[in-house]
């Protein structure tokens, strides 16, 4: 039998309780479909940090190299662990070392959920990129405190990086509806944006089938609430995609809809699967956090790992159980109830 082994890395607040729902369907879906996942499980988060001064062992990601895929919950605790910190100790050295470059986030509406928007007909899929650009760290602080004080953080952005995550975006949307759009601000940022807008400019030309716009964020950030229906794929920088994507979980329903996937396009590297939601302290551990943006990445995850069937089947069931108007709006039912019935209707697929 054909054994896939996961690293869960729960992380920190509702990261504990999505990741045990999601970790749990994920291993009805394996038994049914006739492989295995092997989850070998990772404490290491803010309260790890507090015991050992780090957010994960030196050597860390050499441990999590030698697996099939990365499961992550989510990660902070402010309370104790500054985000910056917390952040920069695991989530982001992860997306890095493993050259996760293409952060795919889908958002459309799963049956039964309401959005805030009147159009209910859209399906984006946002192409993030995951090194670079802004969040390169780099940077530096002097003076600190005095009136002088200077901060400087400069984006980064290479050839290679914008060129792969060009391609990646054209791929994808050669794959769905033919349609690109690339998101800058290059009436305001006239190098990095200019250069963007350039290389997708100069890659469309190997890609006669994708018809393609550019568009500045800001014009963006608007028509995914006017008019998001006319959107396929969506390519943008780091921060940029950042900012989409929880606006595309705003539109897909909330935060608790959004899935993710931290992919390493070449395979050299474990790819890592997330819910876009962070650790939400203020609803940690009380059984109300929705476990189906996690559950959703977990099909992706499975997609990644050549488990098509499978993925298909744990998406079906999300499908058919908030179209049963379950797990649907905050607060309405328990992470319990709804993995159940996730779980529950995976089971029945079989029987079916
Ligand atoms: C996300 C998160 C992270 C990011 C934070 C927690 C650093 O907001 O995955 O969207 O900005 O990448
Ligand atoms: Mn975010």
């Amino acid at each position: 039998m054909k054994t896939h082994e996961i690293a869960l890395i729960p992380g920190d607040g509702i990261g504990l309780d999505v990741t045990d729902a999601a970790a749990d369907i994920l291993q009805v879906a394996a038994g049914r479909f006739g492989f295995a996942l092997n989850y070998t499980r990772f404490p290491w988060s803010c309260d790890w940090y507090l015991k050992h001064g780090a957010m994960m062992p030196e050597d860390g990601i050499e441990t999590l190299r030698g697996f099939d895929a990365i499961f992550l919950g989510a990660v902070g605790w402010p309370q104790t662990v500054p985000d910056a910190v917390s952040l920069h100790g695991l989530l982001l050295p992860i997306r890095k070392a493993f050259c996760q470059y293409a952060n795919i986030r889908p958002h459309r509406l799963l049956p039964g959920v309401e959005g805030p928007l009147r159009s209910a007909g859209f399906d984006i899929l946002c192409i993030r990129e995951n090194t670079e650009g802004e969040y390169s760290g780099a940077g530096g602080r002097v003076h600190q405190g005095a009136d002088n004080e200077v901060a400087v953080e400069t984006s980064i952005f290479t050839r290679s990086g914008v060129e792969r995550i060009l391609r990646f975006g054209f791929e994808q949307a050669r794959a769905r509806r033919g349609h690109l759009t690339s998101v800058t601000k290059s009436n305001a940022q006239k190098y990095s944006m200019v250069f963007w807008d350039e290389m997708t400019e100069r890659l469309s030309a190997d890609y006669p089938d994708v018809t393609v716009s550019s568009m500045h964020i800001d014009a963006m950030a608007a028509k995914m609430v006017m008019q998001p229906e006319s959107l396929d794929v969506v390519v943008a920088s780091n921060l940029f995609g950042d900012i989409l994507t929880d606006l595309g979980a705003a539109i897909q329903g909330g935060l608790g809809f959004a899935a993710s996937a931290n992919i390493c396009p070449d395979r050299s590297a474990p790819s890592m699967f997330e819910p876009v939601h962070g650790s939400a302290p203020d609803i940690a551990g009380q059984n109300i956090a929705n476990p189906v943006a996690a559950i959703w990445s977990g099909a992706m995850m499975l997609e990644h790992l050549g488990e098509t069937q499978a993925a298909a089947a744990v998406l079906a069931a999300i499908e058919a159980v908030t179209g049963r108007g379950i797990g649907i709006k905050p607060g309405g039912h328990g992470t319990d109830v709804i993995t159940a019935a996730i779980k529950a209707e995976l089971e029945a697929q079989d029987a079916a």
